[in-house]
């Protein structure tokens, strides 16, 4: 070979180095542990976990093999929205801690290995946060921090004060108008949420900067990362001119959601991160919740390689598209239009859960929860696990009296148990002793869910196969480099069984069978992928599988042209 081809060798080697390093970045195959706070564990006997709770559990956290922490707000808050109903961004709120726990907390996850990412609220605070006060009073520079306007006179709006709100803008929670009158400052103030929950005035750069000291804050405590919350209504169009109403009387929100302006603030914040991942090379995530249910708004949140925003836009769409009903053929769709169209430089990521939707194993059923699992644990990106998903815990039975979340208050009784938050939010199932060992008081602030006797997290450590085992080997065969950095393909080998494939050079090949029909299934993988070796080896089964031990108790080597598998059942081969 000549010194040219020597060269040319030399830099694909290079390349593929520094692709596949690029690749192993931690954030790109890490799967990321979402923890309720004041649900996880409570250690001073309130009823409302706290952040020593977590503290006292990072071996639990440590042993799922998971590679960050995600908490949702621990901020001090008035609890109209718990924690996102804020009253001091630079603080823990005291019912969950305080500074010195949370440094405690941080120091023990990094000992761990085990990164830690903070909920970041831009669109709003607390209508008792010292800055709306201030705003109210219109002092100082604080009276241009929030969107104030006025109203105008009418005689047909409101038969008691007869002024009338700006425009017709809804908020998000509850419906009503977005504005609300504060007869001090005899102005109205916009709040896309909560009337609590007055949104920040993006007009204003000292908002910005006083926002982006905010994150300043938590990054030079060393939190390696920030989950924005709500970023889609950042901003607001300046015409402040009425939304079109939709067919279903909903507002189409142009006006107030995924406004251009968005992506300018988002790039300043993604430019404090990227001030520290540039001191040591270790990248400072950027996760920002998009509510869009098209992919070309929800792309626009990753910016563009020259001006990157997030590192990624939560993928929602395995929630909002995929139910009971969906079949291989529709999983398939799903999982490969992120792929898609999200293109190439951009990296994919997997939500099936969070505090904001009713639970894997309710929305789906128990019978899914190794299925769903050991899909999202196979997929190329990051991977997102809410608090109990890993035990398959189901949904806390609240009543309407117990209700805590505003979306449920302000429900009527016929859409409560749907509405409500409540349910999704509930204790840790730990144990199986009274309270699932969450609390020392009998009165938790959700009620602990009833199953806690079956699915508990030491029932399932204790024994030989449980959703937590299966989903602690996910985890481990994550760990190895065709998981981690390897191509994919996903396809609906007919309509009820999908298979994942994954490869990468000469490592062991990993394919993924589920079967998401009712009744048995016997595929042959050869027909739709040639190359596959007439065998496959057992790695790994959905607990509703049984058979995969030969007569002298060894796992047994699977035919590719015929594999059978039960109703919602899963299982794991490689090559
Ligand atoms: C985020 C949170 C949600 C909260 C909302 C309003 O979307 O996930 O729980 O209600 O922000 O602050």
């Amino acid at each position: 070979m000549g010194r040219k081809g020597l060269l040319s060798v030399l830099l694909i080697a290079l390349q593929l180095t520094s692709s596949i390093a690029a690749d192993l970045d931690w954030w790109k195959s890490a799967v990321i542990y979402q923890i309720y706070p004041r649900s996880f564990k409570d250690t001073d006997g309130n009823g409302v976990g706290d952040l020593q709770g977590i503290l006292e559990n990072v071996k639990y956290i440590k042993d799922l093999g998971v590679d960050a922490v995600w908490l949702t707000s621990i901020y001090p808050t008035n609890d109209a929205d718990f924690g996102y109903d804020i009253t001091d961004m630079r603080n823990v709120y005291n019912t969950l801690g305080n500074l010195t726990v949370f440094g405690d907390l941080l120091k023990k996850l990094h000992d761990e290995g085990i990164k830690l990412i903070l909920d970041f609220v831009p669109n709003h605070t607390s209508n008792k946060h010292d800055w709306f006060l201030k705003s109210i009073m219109n002092r100082d520079k604080y009276g241009k921090y929030y969107v104030w306007r006025a109203g105008s006179m009418s005689e047909e709006y409101d038969a008691i004060n007869k002024i009338k709100p700006p425009n017709n803008w809804a908020a998000a929670i509850g419906g009503g108008d977005a504005w609300t009158y504060d007869n001090f400052r005899k102005e109205f103030y916009l709040h896309q949420f909560l009337e609590q929950q007055p949104d920040l005035n993006y007009e204003n750069e000292d908002v910005i900067k006083d926002m982006t000291d905010v994150l300043d804050f938590w990054l030079h405590k060393g939190v390696d990362g920030f989950r924005m919350a709500g970023v889609f209504a950042l901003c607001e169009n300046q015409d402040f001119a009425d939304e079109v109403i939709g067919p279903d009387k909903k507002r189409l929100h142009e006006k107030t959601y995924d406004q251009p302006k968005n992506f300018n603030v988002l790039a300043k914040f993604r430019a404090k991160l990227d001030e520290y991942t540039r001191k040591d090379n270790v990248t400072r995530l950027m996760i920002v919740e998009s509510n869009s249910s098209d992919f070309n708004t929800v792309k626009k949140y990753y910016g563009t390689k020259d001006a990157p925003i997030a590192h990624f836009p939560f993928n929602f769409f395995l929630i909002k598209n995929m139910n009971t009903s969906s079949n291989a053929t529709d999983w398939a769709r799903t999982i490969n239009n992120w792929y898609k169209d999200m293109g190439e430089d951009n990296h994919p990521n997997w939500v099936l859960g969070n505090h904001d939707q009713h639970r894997v194993a309710n929305r789906f059923t128990s019978e899914y929860v190794d299925l769903l699992n050991i899909l999202i644990l196979s997929l190329k990106g990051t991977v997102i696990t809410y608090y109990g998903e890993e035990l398959g815990m189901p949904d806390s039975i609240v009543r309407m009296d117990q209700a805590q979340d505003p979306l449920g208050k302000k429900s009527s009784y016929s859409d409560f148990l749907w509405e409500s938050r409540d349910p999704a939010r509930g204790p840790f199932l730990w144990n199986g002793n009274k309270t699932a060992g969450f609390s020392s008081s009998l009165k938790s602030w959700i009620p602990v869910s009833p199953s806690y006797w079956q699915i508990n997290a030491k029932t399932q450590n204790d024994s030989d196969r449980s959703h937590l085992k299966i989903y602690k080997e996910m985890i481990s065969l994550r760990k190895n480099l065709t998981l981690k950095s390897g191509d994919i393909e996903v396809i609906d080998v007919n309509d009820n069984v999908l298979a994942v494939y994954r490869y990468f050079d000469d490592n062991p090949s990993v394919v993924v069978v589920i079967n998401f029909g009712s009744k048995e299934e016997k595929v042959n993988l050869l027909e739709k992928r040639k190359s596959l070796p007439e065998s496959l080896n057992f790695y790994l089964a959905s607990s509703n599988i049984n058979d995969f031990k030969d007569k002298d108790n060894k796992p047994k080597l699977y035919k590719s042209s015929e594999i059978t598998l039960p109703p919602k059942a899963a299982l794991v081969l490689t090559t």
